[in-house]
């Protein structure tokens, strides 16, 4: 019998792609992965994927594991076994922690060493102690996954980058994923090619700073992401091509001219400022000041009119000035946000940042946040509301809260909720159709279907 599998993911894509990646290696062993719905109740194997990028997040794994304490101790009290799992940033920048904290917990690995999986958990279910592995090991954990990919879906994660190199002052990444690496050109199009095979219409490469991707092709030379996105856009059946995320100082002329020149390049770009004052940018250590992140957006916008930006922000980093804020709220005036995530600064244990003097208060802090909302929420209303009456390309990958409807992304990674039901709807699902925008709200717009091909092809699963 199968054996049930339930995975909690937090944090950012990377995390989401591996959470897949480790589904895929314990199904061999005969786990299963169960719906969400379900959650952690009867299951055999319960993980959290875990992000240690703000204090919050990381608090959230402590809370979540006394719950799943309750269930672990229900199957326990049935003569089961419930294998209790923490993996991803958490496991890795405080596994022996987790541990302490939590007794409870059987297998605590980090990003870097799932592949381990099958010893990790042979070792974990003969014996009752813990298991910890949480290395940066010499060889690439891609190397040892398998190349075929059983995902299905029509938009795809790939992760093309581990780790980061840029000690952003702010910043666990570093820490908790390794030095910045780039997979081999080679994989990555195989794994995209096995991905178009399983149905994926789009697909989002991955990385921390996946504009600095370098991979090795195979003849002694190295390919750039712009390189990499020209030779994806090859692949037949693959649609659309993202990437994420980017840092500003490595945007590269190639890499803008392929916004102007590859059709499949989704006219959108997370492209993280995190402030707009110089003296804040210096102090987290971020290669661009602001003159040079607007001359990037004025040379993107330049190739690719329609180009639509979103991006990072970080208010209350320690030392931040009215001043400096006032500068970020007018960057934002200036370069037009159509979508945004904002915080406020956590201090991260072993960053430089958390040591400086000159810490922000957190009420300073919560006001900032507040009036950068505003003007950022502001922004993306009225690019949804400018999409109105327009025609727009969506591929939906999923169904809507309410029946009767499908939901995906615009070209712009807007939600378009559309309103199909029965045969059509199942037949539409996974597949790019044109609508025609009736309205639009902060969050989602709603779409009209404008003309359905009778002889669309059947949308691929894979096996
Ligand atoms: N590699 C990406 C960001 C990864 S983390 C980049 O360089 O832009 C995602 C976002 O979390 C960051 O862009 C930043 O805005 C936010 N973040 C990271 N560390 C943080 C901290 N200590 N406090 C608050 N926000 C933080
Ligand atoms: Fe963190 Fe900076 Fe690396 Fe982004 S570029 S992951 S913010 S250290
Ligand atoms: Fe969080 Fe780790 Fe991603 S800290 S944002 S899960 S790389």
């Amino acid at each position: 019998m199968a054996k049930k599998l339930h995975i909690k993911t937090y944090g950012c894509q990377m995390n989401v792609y591996d959470s897949e990646r480790i589904a895929e290696v314990l199904a061999p062993l005969g786990y299963q992965l169960v719906d969400g719905q379900h959650g952690p109740v009867g299951a055999d194997m319960v993980i959290l994927n875990t992000c240690h990028i703000r204090e919050k997040a990381a608090e959230k794994v402590y809370s979540e594991l006394g719950r799943l304490r309750i269930h672990k101790d229900a199957q326990t009290a049935q003569g089961k076994r419930m294998v209790l799992a923490v993996t991803g940033c958490v496991a890795q920048a405080e596994g022996e922690e987790v541990l302490r904290r939590a007794p409870y917990v059987d297998m605590v690995f980090g990003p870097q060493t799932y592949h381990r999986l099958p010893q990790m958990v042979a070792e974990a279910t003969r014996a009752s102690g813990q298991v910890l592995d949480t290395d940066f090991p010499a060889e690439s954990k891609f190397d040892a996954l398998p190349t075929a990919r059983t995902v299905d879906g029509a938009s795809a994660f790939l992760s093309i980058q581990e780790g980061c190199d840029k000690f952003c002052t702010y910043c666990v990444v570093p820490y908790t994923r390794g030095a910045e690496f780039s997979r081999p050109t080679q994989d990555v199009l195989e794994e995209a090619r096995n991905l178009v095979d399983c149905g994926a219409l789009e697909i989002t490469f991955l990385g921390q700073n996946v504009n600095n991707y370098h991979g090795d092709s195979g003849d002694g030379t190295e390919w750039n992401l712009a390189r990499l996105i020209h030779a994806a856009a090859e692949i037949d059946g693959l649609e659309r091509i993202r990437f994420t995320t980017s840092y500003p100082a490595e945007v590269d002329d190639a890499l803008i001219a392929a916004h102007r020149d590859v059709a499949k390049l989704m006219p959108y770009l997370h492209l993280p400022v995190q402030s707009g004052s110089d003296r804040v940018l210096k102090a987290m250590n971020r290669q661009h000041g602001t003159l040079a992140y607007r001359r990037v957006v004025d040379k993107l916008r330049h190739a690719r009119p329609d180009l639509a930006l979103s991006s990072d922000f970080i208010v209350g980093f320690p030392g931040e000035t009215d001043a400096d804020f006032q500068a970020t709220l007018d960057l934002v005036e200036e370069v037009n946000f159509i979508q945004a995530y904002s915080f406020k600064y956590s201090p991260r244990p072993g960053t430089p940042a958390a040591l400086m003097d000159d810490q922000v208060h957190e009420a300073v802090k919560a006001e900032r946040l507040a009036r950068l909302q505003a003007v950022l929420n502001r922004q993306t209303l009225a690019f949804n509301t400018q999409m109105v009456g327009q025609t727009s390309a969506v591929l939906l990958d999923r169904s809507g809260k309410k029946p009767g409807q499908l939901v995906g992304r615009s070209p712009y990674m807007q939600a378009v909720v559309v309103d199909v039901a029965g045969a059509l709807a199942e037949r539409l699902l996974n597949t790019i159709v044109d609508v025609t925008i009736v309205s639009a709200g902060p969050n989602s717009l709603m779409g009209r279907l404008i003309g359905v091909a009778s002889d669309a092809p059947d949308v691929k699963v894979c096996a």
